[in-house]
């Protein structure tokens, strides 16, 4: 076809070797976007959807012809995007074959303190773990990946994670057809050797920061067009790298929902910003025949840190000729009503420094928070020093200000994780699930998983109003 490939060339060169430290890896877009298979399980007969999940090593080539070890979900990188509805129950078998003790945790979603696959629910090697929960919540994009005490940005580098679509009867139409008009993209910055292998090093403030950007473990990327309108999920899988995307023309398109869920309504925009964790639904109009680069541009003012620089493209987008037309984004998207604590709601406050929140490293034995079941509270985070974000299980929140002013009108919607730029302050509203169990704690959490596996994570649990005081601040020791 017209597209032509440089990885060829590239590879060749590779071959020819020279040792010295890579560069970043160039493609020219030879490679079809790959779309993650939609795992979408029919209701058994007890009335249940069940998914089985094998955690693996494996080998990937990013580069044609150059095979390297990475792990994936049901093949050798990433996972298959699950799909359930809310009012689903949904059971999962998760086989651990990497060898390694991990976890796998649902990032968004609310369900029962020992199903979060948090650092507690740990998964020997070689054994199955079996959550089942009922979904319980509005359409969403969800996500999973593992949680392992002080490794997950290994675990998740290497390639465990995934999408988790939840869909609701009564959310209003919009752009569904898996991988036609609507679209992952997940976003994964990496750096290789000259064999082309994932250069792994975590360690240094940020931990690893890529020079090469893969969008569903896709190397240059391409996607055919064939709708008027497309839906791309957005999420950032990146250990720390914060990005702000867009098209390469500027052009405006509607964000429709943030991680949690929808926006009341769309609201247009040409750069949004995702920090590790976020996830933002867009929707964006093509004309056929057209060609356009969806891409990330870095952000350059003074107080950047690395984590926040940098330019990448990430998908070429090539419109048919002939587009098949999608009905416009509905004007009302969502009359849930927003997260609103009475006046004289509980505040709490986290303090982030270096590698801790409110001066003390994660401990499994601590319990840092007893909430009261669905609770809506005010959470207010004060970062003292570089760029960092602030993620809570369990929970949907509304960023009510960053530095005292009004987020972002695509911020509006409902969250689970924020960034927080250097020495900012943020104000959250947060409505706390129902799921109450005082020995089983949920994590709140930096989701730079180098700060992360450093100790920058706190615990709460979640118990039955009126029986806070009576909760023990003290787990044993795991095993
Ligand atoms: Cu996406 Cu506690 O994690
Ligand atoms: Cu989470
Ligand atoms: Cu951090």
């Amino acid at each position: 076809m017209r597209r032509r490939s440089f990885l060829t060339a590239l590879a060749l060169a590779g071959l020819a070797g020279c040792d010295t430290a890579a560069g970043p890896v160039t493609s020219g877009f030879g490679n079809r976007l790959r779309i993650p298979p939609l795992l979408d399980p029919p209701v058994d007969a007890s009335g249940v959807r069940r998914f089985e999940l094998a955690l693996r090593r494996g080998q990937t080539e990013f580069l044609p012809g150059r095979p390297v070890d990475t792990w994936g979900i049901n093949g050798t990188y990433l996972g298959p995007t699950l799909r359930a509805r809310r009012g689903d129950r949904v059971a999962f078998a998760v086989a651990n074959r990497v060898g390694d003790p991990t976890t796998l945790h649902w990032h968004g979603m609310r369900l029962p303190a020992v199903m979060d696959g948090g650092p507690h629910q740990v998964i020997a090697p070689d054994s199955i773990w079996s959550p089942e929960w009922t979904i319980d919540q509005r359409a969403a994009t969800c996500w999973y990946h593992p949680h392992p005490h002080e490794q997950t940005a290994r675990h998740v580098y290497r390639g465990l994670a995934g999408l988790f679509l939840l869909d609701d009867p009564d959310a209003p139409e919009l752009p569904r057809q898996y991988g036609v008009d609507d679209i992952p993209v997940i976003i994964q910055d990496k750096r290789f050797d000259q064999r082309g292998a994932m250069i792994e090093s975590f360690d240094g403030t940020f931990g690893l920061t890529g020079d090469t950007v893969l969008v569903n473990g896709t190397l240059g990327p391409f996607l055919d067009i064939t709708t008027t309108r497309v839906r791309f999920r957005l999420l950032n899988a990146s250990n720390a790298r914060i990005y702000g995307v867009g098209f390469a023309d500027r052009r405006t398109f509607q964000v429709i929902a943030t991680d949690s869920g929808l926006l009341p309504a769309p609201v247009d925009a040409d750069r949004v910003v995702l920090s590790p964790g976020e996830r933002l639904e867009i929707v964006a109009e093509f004309t056929p025949g057209e060609q356009v680069l969806l891409r990330s541009t870095g952000d350059t003012s003074d107080g950047a840190n690395a984590i926040e620089r940098g330019d990448f493209d990430l998908v070429s987008l090539n419109a048919e000729p002939r587009l098949r037309q999608v009905p416009p984004v509905p004007a009302v998207l969502s009359t849930e009503p927003p997260i609103h604590p009475a006046p004289n709601a509980r505040v709490r406050r986290f303090v982030l420094t270096g590698f801790e929140i409110n001066h003390r490293p994660m401990d499994l034995t601590r319990i840092d928070e007893v909430v009261p079941a669905g609770a809506q509270e005010i959470w207010e985070i004060d970062n003292t020093t570089y760029t960092h974000n602030f993620h809570i299980h369990d929970a949907a929140f509304r960023v009510l200000q960053v530095n005292g002013a009004e987020p972002e009108a695509y911020l509006r919607g409902p969250k689970d994780t924020v960034y927080v730029p250097k020495l900012a302050k943020v104000r959250l509203a947060v409505r706390f699930g129902t799921h109450t169990d005082p020995r089983t704690p949920y994590m709140y959490h930096c989701h730079i998983l180098r700060h992360e596996d450093q100790g920058m994570m706190g615990q709460f649990v979640v118990v039955a109003p009126g029986t806070e005081d009576g909760v023990s601040r003290q787990l044993p020791a795991p095993a």
